[in-house]
Protein backbone atom coordinates (compact mmCIF):
# COMPACT_ATOMS: atom_id res chain seq x y z
CA UNK A 1 0.00 0.00 0.00
CA UNK A 2 1.49 3.72 -1.16
CA UNK A 3 2.61 6.04 1.84
CA UNK A 4 -0.41 7.99 3.09
CA UNK A 5 0.02 11.50 2.01
CA UNK A 6 -0.01 14.64 4.04
CA UNK A 7 -1.61 17.46 3.58
CA UNK A 8 -1.36 20.18 6.83
CA UNK A 9 -4.20 23.00 6.17
CA UNK A 10 -2.75 26.74 6.29
CA UNK A 11 -6.22 27.46 8.09
CA UNK A 12 -4.14 27.02 11.08
CA UNK A 13 -1.18 28.91 9.98
CA UNK A 14 -0.07 32.65 10.71
CA UNK A 15 -1.92 34.61 8.17
CA UNK A 16 0.73 37.15 9.03
CA UNK A 17 3.72 35.13 7.50
CA UNK A 18 2.06 32.18 4.82
CA UNK A 19 5.25 32.58 3.00
CA UNK A 20 7.31 31.18 6.07
CA UNK A 21 4.65 28.57 6.78
CA UNK A 22 4.47 26.78 3.64
CA UNK A 23 8.50 27.19 3.36
CA UNK A 24 8.44 25.24 6.39
CA UNK A 25 5.95 22.83 6.09
CA UNK A 26 8.15 21.59 2.99
CA UNK A 27 11.37 21.43 4.76
CA UNK A 28 9.20 19.18 7.75
CA UNK A 29 8.16 16.74 5.17
CA UNK A 30 4.17 17.60 3.94
CA UNK A 31 3.01 16.28 0.60
CA UNK A 32 0.79 18.80 -0.28
CA UNK A 33 -0.29 22.06 0.92
CA UNK A 34 -4.22 21.88 1.75
CA UNK A 35 -5.84 25.71 0.83
CA UNK A 36 -9.19 26.35 2.42
CA UNK A 37 -10.88 29.16 0.99
CA UNK A 38 -14.28 30.39 2.61
CA UNK A 39 -16.50 33.10 1.23
CA UNK A 40 -18.66 33.91 4.24
CA UNK A 41 -21.80 32.74 2.09
CA UNK A 42 -21.25 28.84 1.49
CA UNK A 43 -19.58 29.28 4.78
CA UNK A 44 -19.84 31.79 7.54
CA UNK A 45 -16.24 32.76 7.38
CA UNK A 46 -14.08 34.19 4.80
CA UNK A 47 -10.26 33.45 4.97
CA UNK A 48 -8.15 34.07 1.75
CA UNK A 49 -8.84 33.84 -2.00
CA UNK A 50 -6.75 32.90 -4.98
CA UNK A 51 -4.53 36.18 -4.30
CA UNK A 52 -3.42 34.52 -1.53
CA UNK A 53 -2.80 31.03 -3.91
CA UNK A 54 -0.66 32.88 -6.29
CA UNK A 55 1.35 34.63 -2.99
CA UNK A 56 2.52 31.33 -1.44
CA UNK A 57 2.94 29.42 -5.18
CA UNK A 58 6.63 31.09 -5.29
CA UNK A 59 7.34 29.78 -1.47
CA UNK A 60 6.79 25.84 -2.48
CA UNK A 61 7.44 23.14 -5.06
CA UNK A 62 4.44 20.93 -3.38
CA UNK A 63 0.85 20.34 -4.87
CA UNK A 64 -1.52 23.34 -4.14
CA UNK A 65 -4.47 21.71 -2.71
CA UNK A 66 -7.05 24.29 -3.31
CA UNK A 67 -10.06 23.39 -1.61
CA UNK A 68 -13.31 25.52 -2.44
CA UNK A 69 -15.85 26.27 0.32
CA UNK A 70 -17.61 28.68 -1.72
CA UNK A 71 -20.88 29.39 -3.89
CA UNK A 72 -20.90 29.08 -7.44
CA UNK A 73 -17.44 27.75 -7.62
CA UNK A 74 -17.40 27.32 -11.40
CA UNK A 75 -17.11 31.20 -11.62
CA UNK A 76 -14.02 31.18 -9.11
CA UNK A 77 -12.73 28.15 -10.57
CA UNK A 78 -10.20 30.63 -13.47
CA UNK A 79 -8.53 32.81 -10.47
CA UNK A 80 -7.17 29.65 -8.95
CA UNK A 81 -6.23 27.64 -11.65
CA UNK A 82 -3.88 31.12 -13.41
CA UNK A 83 -2.60 31.17 -9.34
CA UNK A 84 -0.79 27.89 -9.85
CA UNK A 85 -3.53 25.85 -7.88
CA UNK A 86 -2.68 21.71 -8.80
CA UNK A 87 -5.66 20.64 -7.28
CA UNK A 88 -9.17 22.44 -7.00
CA UNK A 89 -11.89 20.66 -5.10
CA UNK A 90 -15.71 22.17 -5.19
CA UNK A 91 -18.62 20.78 -3.17
CA UNK A 92 -21.57 18.96 -4.64
CA UNK A 93 -23.87 21.30 -2.22
CA UNK A 94 -22.46 23.97 -3.99
CA UNK A 95 -22.44 22.67 -7.49
CA UNK A 96 -25.77 20.40 -7.86
CA UNK A 97 -26.26 19.50 -11.11
CA UNK A 98 -23.32 21.49 -12.52
CA UNK A 99 -20.85 19.26 -10.46
CA UNK A 100 -20.11 17.19 -13.95
CA UNK A 101 -19.86 20.10 -15.19
CA UNK A 102 -17.60 21.98 -13.45
CA UNK A 103 -15.11 18.89 -13.02
CA UNK A 104 -14.73 18.93 -16.54
CA UNK A 105 -13.96 22.99 -16.29
CA UNK A 106 -11.25 22.32 -14.10
CA UNK A 107 -9.65 19.99 -15.79
CA UNK A 108 -10.08 21.40 -18.80
CA UNK A 109 -7.72 24.25 -17.60
CA UNK A 110 -4.93 22.06 -16.73
CA UNK A 111 -5.56 21.23 -13.43
CA UNK A 112 -6.58 18.46 -11.20
CA UNK A 113 -9.91 18.48 -10.04
CA UNK A 114 -12.10 16.89 -7.14
CA UNK A 115 -15.35 16.77 -5.44
CA UNK A 116 -16.22 17.20 -2.23
CA UNK A 117 -19.07 16.40 0.03
CA UNK A 118 -20.07 17.44 3.59
CA UNK A 119 -21.14 15.23 6.41
CA UNK A 120 -24.79 15.53 5.64
CA UNK A 121 -24.21 14.86 2.12
CA UNK A 122 -24.49 10.78 1.00
CA UNK A 123 -21.50 9.39 -0.99
CA UNK A 124 -24.17 8.17 -3.71
CA UNK A 125 -24.74 12.31 -4.33
CA UNK A 126 -21.18 11.87 -5.94
CA UNK A 127 -20.90 8.29 -7.36
CA UNK A 128 -21.60 9.55 -10.44
CA UNK A 129 -19.12 11.83 -10.99
CA UNK A 130 -15.95 9.56 -9.10
CA UNK A 131 -14.65 8.98 -12.66
CA UNK A 132 -13.93 12.25 -13.36
CA UNK A 133 -12.15 12.71 -10.31
CA UNK A 134 -8.36 12.96 -9.56
CA UNK A 135 -9.28 13.60 -5.46
CA UNK A 136 -12.33 12.68 -3.45
CA UNK A 137 -12.67 14.57 -0.70
CA UNK A 138 -14.72 13.27 2.70
CA UNK A 139 -15.35 16.37 5.01
CA UNK A 140 -15.19 14.38 7.98
CA UNK A 141 -16.47 17.94 10.21
CA UNK A 142 -18.88 20.25 9.14
CA UNK A 143 -16.86 22.67 6.51
CA UNK A 144 -16.07 26.54 7.82
CA UNK A 145 -13.69 25.96 11.09
CA UNK A 146 -10.48 24.25 11.82
CA UNK A 147 -10.20 22.35 15.07
CA UNK A 148 -13.31 20.76 15.22
CA UNK A 149 -13.95 17.05 16.67
CA UNK A 150 -13.74 14.48 13.99
CA UNK A 151 -17.36 12.92 12.74
CA UNK A 152 -16.89 8.99 13.22
CA UNK A 153 -19.91 8.12 10.47
CA UNK A 154 -17.92 9.81 7.72
CA UNK A 155 -15.34 7.31 7.28
CA UNK A 156 -18.17 4.71 5.84
CA UNK A 157 -18.11 6.97 3.07
CA UNK A 158 -14.54 7.39 2.50
CA UNK A 159 -14.53 3.65 2.61
CA UNK A 160 -17.32 3.57 0.27
CA UNK A 161 -15.18 5.77 -1.96
CA UNK A 162 -12.20 3.65 -1.98
CA UNK A 163 -14.28 0.57 -2.63
CA UNK A 164 -15.62 2.07 -5.72
CA UNK A 165 -12.81 3.75 -6.98
CA UNK A 166 -10.73 0.37 -6.67
CA UNK A 167 -13.93 -2.13 -8.65
CA UNK A 168 -14.55 0.62 -11.51
CA UNK A 169 -10.38 0.44 -11.78
CA UNK A 170 -9.98 4.62 -11.04
CA UNK A 171 -7.03 5.93 -10.60
CA UNK A 172 -8.69 8.80 -8.13
CA UNK A 173 -7.23 9.74 -4.20
CA UNK A 174 -9.42 9.86 -1.35
CA UNK A 175 -8.76 12.71 1.17
CA UNK A 176 -10.44 13.12 4.25
CA UNK A 177 -10.60 16.76 6.50
CA UNK A 178 -11.31 17.83 9.60
CA UNK A 179 -10.54 16.22 12.74
CA UNK A 180 -7.54 14.17 12.04
CA UNK A 181 -5.16 13.86 14.70
CA UNK A 182 -1.95 11.51 15.37
CA UNK A 183 -4.21 9.35 17.65
CA UNK A 184 -7.11 8.13 14.66
CA UNK A 185 -4.83 8.57 11.61
CA UNK A 186 -4.11 5.33 11.56
CA UNK A 187 -7.51 4.13 11.69
CA UNK A 188 -8.50 6.38 8.98
CA UNK A 189 -5.52 5.47 6.71
CA UNK A 190 -6.52 1.71 7.09
CA UNK A 191 -10.07 2.50 5.92
CA UNK A 192 -8.49 3.29 2.79
CA UNK A 193 -7.62 7.17 2.80
CA UNK A 194 -5.30 8.27 0.68
CA UNK A 195 -4.23 11.84 1.73
CA UNK A 196 -5.23 13.12 5.51
CA UNK A 197 -5.91 16.80 5.36
CA UNK A 198 -4.61 18.48 9.07
CA UNK A 199 -4.62 21.80 10.19
CA UNK A 200 -4.52 21.84 14.48
CA UNK A 201 -2.26 18.49 14.59
CA UNK A 202 0.50 20.28 12.54
CA UNK A 203 0.35 23.77 13.71
CA UNK A 204 -0.85 22.92 17.21
CA UNK A 205 1.92 20.28 17.79
CA UNK A 206 5.77 21.52 19.21
CA UNK A 207 7.22 20.17 16.35
CA UNK A 208 5.71 20.03 13.15
CA UNK A 209 8.23 17.80 11.42
CA UNK A 210 7.48 14.80 14.17
CA UNK A 211 3.97 15.52 13.69
CA UNK A 212 3.48 15.35 10.23
CA UNK A 213 6.03 11.72 10.59
CA UNK A 214 3.24 10.62 13.17
CA UNK A 215 0.38 11.63 11.34
CA UNK A 216 1.70 9.30 8.21
CA UNK A 217 2.62 6.20 10.48
CA UNK A 218 6.15 6.78 10.47
CA UNK A 219 6.56 6.98 13.78
C1 LIG B 1 -12.66 22.99 7.56
C2 LIG B 1 -11.43 22.87 6.70
C3 LIG B 1 -10.37 21.94 7.20
C4 LIG B 1 -9.83 22.27 8.55
C5 LIG B 1 -8.98 21.17 9.09
O1 LIG B 1 -13.62 23.70 6.87
O2 LIG B 1 -11.78 22.43 5.42
O3 LIG B 1 -9.32 21.85 6.24
O4 LIG B 1 -9.09 23.45 8.53
O5 LIG B 1 -8.53 21.56 10.33
P1 LIG B 1 -8.33 20.54 11.53
O6 LIG B 1 -7.36 19.51 11.05
O7 LIG B 1 -7.81 21.40 12.62
O8 LIG B 1 -9.67 19.92 11.83
ZN1 LIG C 1 -10.26 21.83 3.83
Amino acid sequence: MPETKIAPSILSADFAAMGAAVEKLERCGADLIHCDVMDGSFVPRITFGSQMVAAIRPHTKLPLDVHLMVVDPASKIKDFAEAGADYITVHAEACGERLAETLRYIRSLGVKCGAVISPDTPFAAAEGALELCDMFLVMSVYPGLGGQKFIERTLAKAEQAKNFILSHGLSCLVEIDGGVTVQNAARIAGAGVDVLVAGNAVFGAPDAAAAIAALRGGV
